[in-house]
């Protein structure tokens, strides 16, 4: 079988001037899973998205194309994703779990776990958090908070070291 091939994308600042564009890729990427948890009410949905509007998101690109949103915020423990949509055309094309992978390897870097919220109404995005190593460590009325494992290397070195001082005691050598 082979691989699909790697996707290059990269991350620019969003402005105001996206504001229209970043709601409609919000109805169109979560409003059915919005809609099955709370219903989809235009009115109130459109002035929430307004209120909450954050220079915080970045716009994902693949080449000079907006293909989608993603908002991360690095917090003391953990990497938390706040927030990833993509445009549908560019859904099921493997950039999701390429995206994933970088913010994983992100997380091992700073040694916390990445950690989300996800609607239980959005099960695919769920299977897909699970297949790359995420678990479900709470669960809330309407969504569950999903984590990694964090791969303590410190403690993996110390480990080590705790061991080689075991084994020189062992065999009678200085700790
Ligand atoms: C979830 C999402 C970021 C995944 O990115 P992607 O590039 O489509 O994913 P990939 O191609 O790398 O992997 C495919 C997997 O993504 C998930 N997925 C694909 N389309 C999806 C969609 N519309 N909604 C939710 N999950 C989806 C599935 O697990 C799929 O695997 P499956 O076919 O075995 O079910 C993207 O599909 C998306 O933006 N979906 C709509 C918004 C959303 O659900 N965001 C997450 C909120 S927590």
């Amino acid at each position: 079988m082979t691989q699909p091939a790697h996707i290059v994308w990269s991350l620019r600042p969003i402005s105001h001037s996206d504001l229209e564009s970043a709601y409609g890729l919000h109805k169109e990427a979560v409003g059915v899973y919005v809609a099955g948890t709370w219903g989809w009410d235009e009115a109130f949905q459109r002035q929430m998205f307004v209120d909450r509007f954050t220079l915080r998101r970045e716009v994902i690109q693949v080449g000079r194309e907006d293909v989608g949103v993603l908002i991360v915020d690095e917090r003391p423990d953990e990497l938390y994703l706040e927030l990833v949509e993509l445009t549908s055309s560019w859904q099921n094309r493997g950039l999701g779990t390429e995206i994933l992978r970088w913010l994983l390897r992100r997380a091992e870097e700073l040694q916390r776990p990445l950690a989300l919220h996800v609607l239980r109404a959005n099960p695919r995005a769920i299977r897909l958090y699970e297949r790359e190593g995420l678990r479900v460590v709470e669960a809330e009325q309407h969504r569950f908070l999903m984590r990694s494992a964090v791969h303590d290397r410190r403690s993996s070195r110390l480990d080590a070291r705790r061991t080689r001082r075991l084994c020189g005691l062992w065999r009678g050598g200085r700790p």
